[in-house]
């Protein structure tokens, strides 16, 4: 925004520095050429006043004399010719021969009675020449010329000392515009700046970050004054939901729990009775309504608020839940083994990695048969901590895989019982500790490699 600012505040002053320079700089050489041709217009014409009677008496001695004068006082070459166009004298040889120079334009135009001034090429010099000319003449009679020439290098000179002044001044008003517009852009962006690090307070969780009202143009006290009601709705709306989660958390398992241990109670009065079957049946249930409702209040539970991230060994975890699983996995004739060397420190919340694992063993052994390997290993992948959890069953196709993490989302072939929810619950367990949660096919092999990647530490 900052860099945008400036650049168009850049382009709009260069727009205008070259619209106003360009036509500038024109005029000034074009003045510069008419000041210098004119001078020397007026020189060549006093001259042609002074020389006039010597030239009328062909009194070469003192035509050289004023004109030689002339010549040395101003720097230029200066000729004087007859009525012929044959030269008299001429400053860049004084003591040469007559020469014809009734073929130069200026000089016929002058022996015709004009006064010409201007720049041409000079054929015989090979250079650009600066010419002012004007008649002899007295009493309607022209007797002579008298031709003052320069270099145009000189003017050429005078014209870039004249651009490069133009140049000079566009670029310290270009500098002028950075600096000042440099500080005028970041004052305009200081209040949005600062908008953005409050949303990015707000999305990383903190609730309370407010915008305060800056003092910049009207259209950013109103934004910050709708981020400011969407914050507070926000705020209210996620402190309305906990505060639910936590009510209806409260009001359900208490419940649940009496009846689980009502319907307990009753076992033994029922030991030698039918409907014992049922009554196991219906303790399931019990557990298993538990289990979903424990799972749905994890999930309502807004994730940016989430508890604190502590650094834990990775291994350790994992040690402990596969000698946990372990009873069941022998009871299923599975053979569950942990690769797991040394310390494998992450960043996760408490108790989060082993629940993920509970879910992914939970899931592996489901669908393990007897006699297949559950392994669980753990590795370092760059910024990561992977643990991986492998099974032989049958594995999930592409669309499965892209369905599994879905709230409800189950298999065709599931065990009744399963609620769909564990992985849902493992997405947001892993989210909140900062990591990620994925399932895909094991590579050359049946199998399912559930994955989780903690930020090392
Ligand atoms: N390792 C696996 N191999 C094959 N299918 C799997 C595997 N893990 C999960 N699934 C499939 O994904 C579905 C969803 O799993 P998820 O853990 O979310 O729910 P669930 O196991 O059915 O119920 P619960 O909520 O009790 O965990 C399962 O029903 C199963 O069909
Ligand atoms: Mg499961």
């Amino acid at each position: 925004m900052t860099r945008r600012l400036l650049l168009s505040y850049f382009l709009l002053t260069g727009f205008v520095l070259l619209v106003l320079e360009i036509p500038l700089g024109f005029s000034l050489t074009h003045n510069a050429e008419h000041n210098l041709l004119s001078g020397v217009g007026h020189d060549a014409t006093v001259l042609a006043t002074l020389v006039e009677d010597t030239v009328e008496q062909r009194q070469a001695s003192a035509i050289a004399g004023s004109a030689g004068d002339y010549a040395r006082r101003v720097g230029g070459r200066v000729i004087v010719v007859d009525s012929d166009g044959t030269t008299l004298f001429d400053s860049d040889h004084p003591s040469g021969p007559p020469e014809d120079f009734s073929n130069r334009p200026e000089i016929r135009q002058a022996l015709a009675g004009a006064s010409p001034a201007g720049v041409r090429y000079s054929a015989t010099l090979g250079y650009d020449l600066a010419y002012a000319s004007a008649p002899v003449a007295s009493g309607g009679h022209v007797h002579g010329a008298v031709r003052i020439t320069y270099s145009a290098a000189a003017l050429a000179r005078q014209e870039h000392g004249v651009w490069l002044i133009l140049v000079g001044v566009g670029s310290v008003v270009l500098a002028a515009v950075f600096l000042v517009g440099w500080k005028l852009a970041r004052s305009t962006t200081r209040p949005l700046r600062f908008l953005e690090g409050v949303a990015g307070r707000l999305a990383a969780g903190d609730l309370s970050a407010r915008a305060g009202v800056p003092k910049g143009p009207p259209e950013l006290r109103s934004l910050s004054g709708a981020f400011n009601q969407m914050a507070s709705r926000l705020e209210e709306l996620v402190t309305s939901q906990s505060e639910f989660a936590a009510h209806a958390s409260h009001e359900l398992r208490s419940p649940l729990t009496a009846l689980r241990l009502r319907l307990e109670n009753l076992e033994p009065a029922l030991a030698r009775r039918r409907g014992r079957d049922d009554l196991e049946a219906a303790i399931g249930e019990t557990q298993r309504l538990a289990h979903i409702v424990d799972g749905l209040l994890l999930l309502a539970r807004p994730g940016g608020s989430g508890p604190a991230r502590e650094s834990l060994d990775v291994n350790a975890a994992v040690r402990e839940r596969v000698a946990a699983w372990t009873a069941l996995a022998e009871e299923r004739e599975v053979d569950l083994a942990a690769s797991t060397p040394g310390v494998q420190l992450a960043e996760a919340v408490p108790g989060h990695v082993e629940q993920i694992l509970d879910n992914y063993l939970a899931n592996a052994l489901e669908v393990s048969h007897p006699g297949a390997i559950v392994t669980v290993q753990t590795e370092r992948q760059g910024p990561w901590v992977e643990v991986h959890v492998l099974d032989e069953g049958p594995g999930l196709s592409g669309e499965e895989l892209a369905r599994v993490f879905e709230r409800f989302w189950r298999g065709g072939g599931s065990r009744d019982g399963g609620s769909g929810l564990g992985l849902s619950i493992v997405r947001q367990l892993a989210g909140l500790s900062g990591g990620e949660a994925q399932l895909r096919p094991r590579v050359g092999r049946r199998g399912v490699d559930a994955v989780v990647r903690l930020r090392a530490c």
